[in-house]
C-alpha cells in the first residue's frame, strides 16, 4: 500500500469555477448530429426528431455550454444552408469528414435542442473559406432583435427572439494543414482582429475566442500564439487550446499522466499570452477557452478517409471510441487540470458529445448509454462548485517515457460554503494508495459521498451488450477519523468525494 498526504490552504483559492468549464462540442461529423442527437423515427424522438433518451443523458451529464457546428466542418460551412424551409436546404459535401451534409439540422434546430438540454450555445465562425462579412451576417441574423433584412429573415424562419449568442470562436484550428483555408499566423491574426473589431461594432460585449494552436505538438506552437495575439490581443477575450490524448504502444503509465501535459500546455499558453500583454503594456489578461479536449484514438482514424473520392456517405460512423476505465480515469484527471487553472481557464468543451469521440453512445433505433468517460464528467460537473482550491500532494512518484517523473496521486478540490469536493486519481497500475487530508480549517467533517471509477481490468469498457459493465461504484474506504480524511484509492482509478 502506497501513502500520500494532501494539504489544502482554504485561504488561498485558485479562483471561481466557471460553469462553462463543463461545456461540450457537437460537430457535423460522423453520427454526432444525424443518428446522434437527431434521429427522426427513433422510438424516443420528439416532434422535432430529437432523441429524448439522448437529451436525458446530456442533461444528466451536466453539460453547460455547447460549441457548434465545428470543428473542421465549420471551415467549409455556409451558415445560410442550415436555415429556412428544410425541404429547400442545399445538400453539400462535408469536405472535412468526407461525407454528405443534408443541412436538416442547422442553427434553429440546434438552438431548440440546446433549450431542451438546458445548455448555452457557443458558435464557431467559418474564417477558413469565408471572412468578416459572412461573420457579420451570421451575427446580425442570430442576435439583432428585428428590423434588418437578416433579423427579419430569422423571424420569418420561426424565431422571434434573437438567439443572443454570447461566445463566438473566430474560426477553428487555423494553423492545421488539414484545415480548409489554413492560414499563416500573421494572416490569421490580422483576420481575427479585423473580424473581432467589426463584430464589436455591433455588440461590444461579445466574448470572442482567437484560435490558438491545434495542439502543443504543432511545430509552430508558441510562436503561433505570440504572433496571433500580437495582432488580436486587444480585440479578443480568449485564446483557444485543443488537446487529445491516447494510450500509445501500450504505454499506460504515460497515458495516465496526460494531465501533466495538459497542465504544461495551459501554463505555456498563459505565459505566451502574458508575454504579449507585457509587451503591449495592457491591463487586460486573456482567458483560455479549452474548446476541444478529450481522449481520442486518432491513430485509429482511417488514413485514407480523404481519398475515398466516390464515397460520400450520410453520417458514417467515425471515431466511436469504446472508452475503457483507463480512458475514463484520464478524462477525470483532465478535468482536474482544468479545475487547477480555474482562474484562467474559464471555458472548456469536451470533444465531442454523442457517438463521435463521445461519452454517450446512441444506437440506431436502439438505446443510448454511458461510456466510461461519462461518469467523471457528470460527477465533476455536479460537485465542482464555488472556488477551486490549491491542493499540495506529498507522495510517491513514478517515471514515464513521455513526461519524466510524475506523481502517482493527482488531486483537485473545490469549495462552496460548507461543501468541499475532492477529486483524486491513482495512477499506479499495481498498488492501492491511502490518501490522508487534515480537515482542520476546511469547515467539513463528514463524507457525504465517495464514488470511484476503477476495475481489476483497466481496459474494461461498456458495450452494446453490457452497457453497465463499468461505472462509478461507492467507495466504502473513505472515512473521517479525528478530523482527518482517509481514503483508499484502487490502482488506475478516479475518485470523487463530497464532504460537508
Ligand atoms: O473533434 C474532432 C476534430 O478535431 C475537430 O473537427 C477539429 O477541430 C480537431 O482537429
Amino acid at each position: 500500500m502506497l501513502r500520500a498526504r494532501l494539504t489544502i490552504d482554504p485561504a488561498r483559492p485558485v479562483g471561481p469555477v466557471s460553469r462553462r468549464l463543463f461545456g461540450a462540442f457537437v460537430e457535423h461529423m460522423g453520427r454526432g448530429v444525424y443518428g446522434g442527437i437527431h434521429e427522426p423515427g427513433h422510438p424516443t424522438a420528439d416532434e422535432e426528431g430529437f432523441r429524448r433518451d439522448v437529451i436525458d443523458l446530456v442533461t444528466e451529464m451536466g453539460v453547460t455550454t455547447v460549441r457548434y457546428p465545428g470543428g473542421n466542418f465549420v471551415s467549409g460551412f455556409r451558415w445560410e444552408d442550415g436555415v429556412g424551409p428544410r425541404d429547400q436546404r442545399p445538400v453539400r459535401l462535408n469536405l472535412a469528414w468526407h461525407s454528405t451534409e443534408t443541412n436538416e439540422v442547422g442553427l434553429h434546430e440546434f438552438a431548440s435542442w440546446l433549450e431542451k438540454v438546458g445548455a448555452e450555445l457557443m458558435l464557431a465562425l467559418n474564417l477558413g473559406t469565408r471572412g468578416t462579412l459572412e461573420a457579420l451576417d451570421l451575427l446580425e441574423y442570430a442576435n439583432v432583435p428585428s428590423g434588418t433584412t437578416l433579423a427579419d429573415q430569422r423571424i420569418r424562419n420561426g424565431r422571434q427572439r434573437p438567439f443572443d449568442v454570447r461566445m463566438w470562436c473566430l474560426g477553428n484550428e487555423m494553423d492545421g494543414p488539414w484545415q480548409l483555408g489554413q492560414r499563416s499566423a500573421e494572416d490569421y491574426g490580422k483576420l481575427a482582429a479585423r473580424t473581432a473589431k467589426a463584430m464589436r461594432q455591433l455588440d461590444p460585449d461579445l466574448e470572442l475566442v482567437a484560435c490558438g494552436s491545434s495542439g502543443a505538438a504543432m511545430p509552430t506552437f508558441g510562436e503561433w500564439e505570440r504572433t496571433v495575439l500580437t495582432h488580436a490581443y486587444d480585440d479578443v477575450d480568449y485564446i483557444s487550446c485543443h488537446a487529445y490524448y491516447e494510450e500509445k504502444d501500450g504505454d499506460l503509465g504515460s497515458f495516465l499522466a496526460s494531465a501533466t501535459d495538459m497542465d504544461r500546455f495551459i501554463e505555456s499558453v498563459l505565459a505566451t499570452a502574458d508575454h504579449v500583454k507585457a509587451v503591449r503594456g495592457s491591463s487586460k489578461s486573456l482567458a483560455i477557452s479549452f474548446d476541444e479536449w478529450n481522449v481520442w484514438y486518432l491513430s485509429r482514424v482511417p488514413a485514407d478517409l480523404a481519398k475515398r473520392i466516390d464515397d460520400w456517405p450520410l453520417a458514417p460512423p467515425i471515431s466511436e471510441e469504446p472508452y475503457t476505465v483507463a480512458d475514463g480515469v484520464v478524462v477525470g484527471s483532465l478535468l482536474m487540470s482544468l479545475l487547477r487553472h480555474a482562474d484562467r481557464v474559464t471555458s472548456a468543451s469536451i470533444a465531442q458529445l454523442v457517438n463521435v469521440i463521445a461519452p454517450i453512445a446512441a444506437e440506431p433505433q436502439g438505446p443510448a448509454w454511458r461510456k466510461s468517460t461519462f461518469f467523471p464528467f457528470a460527477t465533476t460537473s455536479r460537485l465542482a462548485r464555488g472556488d477551486a482550491l490549491d491542493v499540495r500532494v506529498d507522495g510517491p512518484a513514478y517515471d514515464t517515457a513521455a513526461y519524466g517523473e510524475v506523481p502517482v496521486v493527482d488531486a483537485a478540490a473545490t469549495r462552496e460554503g460548507g461543501a468541499l469536493a475532492l477529486f483524486l486519481v491513482n495512477r499506479s497500475q499495481a498498488d492501492e494508495v491511502e490518501v490522508r487530508l487534515d480537515l482542520a480549517g476546511l469547515g467539513v467533517s463528514t463524507v457525504e459521498e465517495a464514488l470511484t471509477l476503477s476495475d481489476p481490468d483497466p481496459h474494461a469498457a461498456n458495450t452494446t451488450d453490457r452497457p453497465e459493465r463499468v461505472g462509478l461504484r461507492p467507495n466504502p474506504r473513505a472515512t473521517v477519523v479525528e478530523g482527518t480524511l482517509c481514503v483508499t484509492l484502487p490502482p488506475v482509478s478516479w475518485t470523487a468525494l463530497a464532504l460537508h
